[in-house]
């Protein structure tokens, strides 16, 4: 079992009692509160990589400017522009290659992969989401990684979001699930392909974060 401390403090200063973990789809859950012990580290070793590969808004490749900026770590990164989507070793941004996956954030990925089920999640990727009031994600699914073996581990910071869990068809009602500061999602098996996105997020202030949520999204992707 994870170090995982239940009663530990909202940023509203009420303790968290929400049950510790919430199966949002069969092999999708939301695990709660798991980060909450490393949040002021995962913050400090965020602005060392922000700073080697700053955040950018990306294009898709129908032109649409994307609302969440976007960074990434890891052996590749996930990147869009006019000509598609695809993971790439080198930033288009520096023309350098992206900064390592640091060793806790693949420590933290793979104890919440494990946490759902999922052993031995070795990710070689990280994308870092960062929004914005307003800012918002449609309907997608993550398919751009080699196989789909591997599950999804997803990272939320800061103020709070709702999250949309939807099936395997882009119309197929998603579920609405609250995500705040320190949980983790993750989802693999059956619901890998699962279609999901972010509502537009709500205006407020969050202690460690500020007027943003920050979103790791852990994928193995090569
Ligand atoms: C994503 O699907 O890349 C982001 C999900 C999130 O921000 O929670
Ligand atoms: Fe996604």
């Amino acid at each position: 079992m994870i170090a995982h401390r239940p009663g530990v403090d909202l940023f509203d200063g009420l303790p968290d009692t929400r049950p510790r973990t919430e199966i949002l789809a069969e092999d999708a859950v939301v695990l709660r509160g798991l980060l909450n012990n490393e949040d002021k580290a995962v913050m400090q070793a965020l602005d060392k990589l922000l700073a080697a590969a700053p955040l950018r808004h990306m294009f898709t490749q129908g032109g649409h400017r994307m609302s969440v900026a976007m960074s990434n770590c890891g052996r590749v990164g996930w990147v869009t522009d006019r000509s598609g989507y695809r993971y790439d070793p080198i930033d288009p941004e520096t023309d350098r290659p992206w900064p390592a996956l640091p060793d806790a954030f693949h420590d933290i990925a793979r104890r919440a992969a494990a946490q759902a089920g999922f052993d031995n999640f070795a990710p070689d990727a990280c994308l870092i989401n960062v929004y914005e009031p307003g800012a918002r994600m449609s309907l997608h699914q993550d398919k751009n990684e080699h196989d789909f073996a591997a599950p999804i581990v997803s990272v939320s910071l800061g103020l709070p979001v709702v999250f949309l869990f939807g099936g395997m068809q882009r119309n197929d009602r998603p579920r609405r699930c609250r995500l705040e500061h320190g949980d983790i999602a993750v989802w693999g098996g059956q619901s890998r392909l699962a279609y999901h996105g972010v509502s537009p997020l709500a205006d407020g202030h969050h202690p460690i974060t500020g007027r943003r949520r920050i979103n790791l999204t852990f994928r193995k992707a090569l």
